[in-house]
């Protein structure tokens, strides 16, 4: 796995983007996948910047979401869905059918599975992934022991990510289960960027570079491909 380490966030996200758009530009009905929370924010922005300049146009462009919060929607601040779309969907001109994304409402979450298993299998493999890093290095919401052959599937959230997760709501809430893409669709990706910013993340880039690959450890899997790449800022390379 390749790691390219960047001065500072505002280049870190252009050098993400750009892997978003060479691949739009080479194949413009590509299948995008990108992660919510807050690392890829500035990667929503120089993607849109980047449309209104002319540099790319998702005009015919796929979009899948990477996961979701079981129990929370689009009103819901700080859910994937409601991050998304405020910073990304909603700045593009977009029609429905481009995006596939995960209900968290649902009241059938393993129709919801099967629906996303179902477009993936239509539009997919995903040609392009940006995925966060969470700090117990889960990629979407697989979390530590995830099984390597799973699809999209509903996962009982960590104590980790319940913790973290208030950062995103401003207030604790009841989140108990994620809904996400599993680890087999994610490593299937042809082209797959795993990013993280800020000292914070210091030490989980550094197990993920160090670490043996395996599940105890979700964003290590990522070295176990040529296809992947580690994006980061001098603060979380710092550990390195
Ligand atoms: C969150 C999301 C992931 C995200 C990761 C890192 O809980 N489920 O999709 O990539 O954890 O989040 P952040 O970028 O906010 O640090």
């Amino acid at each position: 796995m390749k790691t390219f380490i960047s001065q500072d966030y505002p280049q870190l996200c252009e050098a993400v983007a750009k892997n978003v758009i060479d691949c739009v530009n080479a194949k413009p009905d590509a299948l995008i996948c990108i992660a919510g929370g807050d690392t890829p924010l500035g990667v929503f922005a120089a993607l849109v910047e980047a449309q209104q300049q002319g540099r790319v146009d998702f005009a015919r462009t796929q979009f899948v979401g990477l996961d979701e919060w079981l129990g929370l929607g689009n009103a819901d601040k700080g859910s994937c869905r409601e991050m998304v779309w405020k910073h990304f969907f909603d700045k593009l001109t977009l029609r429905d059918e481009q995006i596939c994304f995960f209900d968290g409402l649902t009241d059938n979450p393993q129709a919801e599975c099967q629906r996303v298993d179902g477009y993936i299998g239509q539009h997919g493999p995903i040609d392009c992934i940006v995925l966060g890093i969470g700090m117990n290095g889960h990629i979407g919401f697989n979390e530590p022991g995830a099984a390597l052959d799973m699809t999209c599937h509903v996962i009982d959230l960590d104590p980790i990510t319940q913790t973290v997760s208030v950062k995103y709501f401003g207030t604790q809430r009841d989140v108990k289960q994620g809904i996400s893409l599993g680890l087999k669709t994610i490593l299937a990706a042809k082209r797959i960027v795993l990013m993280a910013s800020g000292e914070k993340k210091a030490s989980i880039v550094a197990d993920t570079v160090h670490q043996p690959a395996s599940n105890a450890i979700p964003s290590t899997l990522v070295k176990t491909t040529q296809r992947a790449s580690l994006y980061v800022d001098n603060a979380a390379a710092s550990a390195l």
